[in-house]
């Protein structure tokens, strides 16, 4: 077992360690941050619908604890989660982070009274947003820094060029490390690639949403990771006859297929899965490595059709 030492601004150390347990999947880099493909989604340790602090303060601290003991080096989260609150319980269990942990988190939205996600990608907005995250998270610069497109319907086709561009200058500033997009589409990220380069990409797939299937291939080709949100299915987890299948004919759970899928899908696919529960977390660890035969995609290939 090796132990990562803390990074912290202050030179203090971390007292949550990584192992070099190996994680299913391996690793992958994004720019010069190497990060397990295995990762782990703090979206939904906030309260009901995002919004609001942890139902179980200490259930969420445990699992995040848990997923950095086990390995995992990729952290996904947001500002408007809670708002606030899980970057809040991010650093309450995590600060400071072990060396190699990376905190990836998405700016471009904020959240109203009713729990709804306005769009805010004014230079202005961006600016805030990304002191929000650096205040919340406590760093001096963050890791990587999604642009989130779009809205709950699912990408939307404009320009991203003026938002881009300050994510850029807020990048030469050096408050932020590497740059992404997320919910968006070929057009912006050809466009936002001609502003500067781009790491990840984050939009929704799954066994069941499958439209980014090209859009993967293209991206593995020119080195960019495709980081898949709701990669279980997000509030409503994956449910389907062929998944109950197979997963009973691999003797193992319909989540670990799903990550399984996934993680075989392309080298460049990685998971960041949320759970509020260890349980789940290590059931998903232990089961996500499972080597899928061509009868077996077949049969999960009926999901997406
Ligand atoms: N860029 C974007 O616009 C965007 C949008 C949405 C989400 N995201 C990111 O994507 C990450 C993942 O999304 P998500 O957490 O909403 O959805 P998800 O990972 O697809 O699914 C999470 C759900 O699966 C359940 N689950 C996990 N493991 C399980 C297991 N072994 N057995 C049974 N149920 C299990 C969880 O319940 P338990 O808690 O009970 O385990 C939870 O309800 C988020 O954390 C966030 O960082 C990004």
């Amino acid at each position: 077992m090796s132990e990562g030492l803390g990074r912290a601004p202050d030179g203090e150390e971390s007292t949550v360690t990584t192992t070099s347990l190996q994680l299913p999947g391996g690793t992958w880099a994004l720019g010069d941050l190497t990060v397990t493909r295995f990762g782990y989604g703090a979206m939904q340790l906030a309260g009901p619908w995002v919004m609001g602090p942890p139902a179980d303060h200490n259930g969420a601290i445990a699992v995040l604890r848990e997923a950095v003991e086990q390995g995992i080096t990729h952290i996904d989260t947001s500002a408007s989660y809670g708002p606030r609150f899980t970057n809040d319980v991010i650093r309450e269990a995590l600060h400071p982070y072990a060396d190699g942990v990376t905190v990836v988190t998405k700016i471009g939205g904020t959240r109203d009274a009713e729990g709804g996600w306005p769009t805010a990608r004014t230079p202005d907005d961006l600016r805030r947003q990304v002191q929000d995250n650096l205040d919340s998270l406590g760093l001096d610069a963050l890791d990587v820094v999604n642009l989130r497109l779009g809205d709950a319907e699912g990408p939307v086709e404009e320009s991203i060029a003026e938002s881009f561009e300050a994510m850029a200058e807020l990048q030469q500033e050096g408050l932020i490390r590497h740059l992404g997009l997320s919910n968006s589409t070929r057009a912006q990220i050809r466009e936002a690639r001609a502003i500067t380069p781009i790491v990840s990409v984050q939009n929704m797939y799954n066994l069941a949403v499958r439209h980014d299937d090209a859009l993967i291939d293209e991206l593995a080709a020119d080195g960019i990771a495709y980081v898949p949100f709701f990669p279980l299915g997000g509030f409503t987890p994956l449910q389907s006859g062929a998944l109950t299948s197979v997963s009973e004919r691999l003797g193992t759970t319909p989540m670990s297929v799903a990550l399984s899928w996934l993680l075989q899908r392309s080298p460049n696919i990685l998971l960041i899965p949320g759970t509020k529960s260890v349980t789940h977390l290590r059931e998903n660890i232990a089961g996500a490595g499972i080597a899928l035969s061509a009868t077996d995609l077949a049969e999960l290939d009926r999901i997406g059709a």
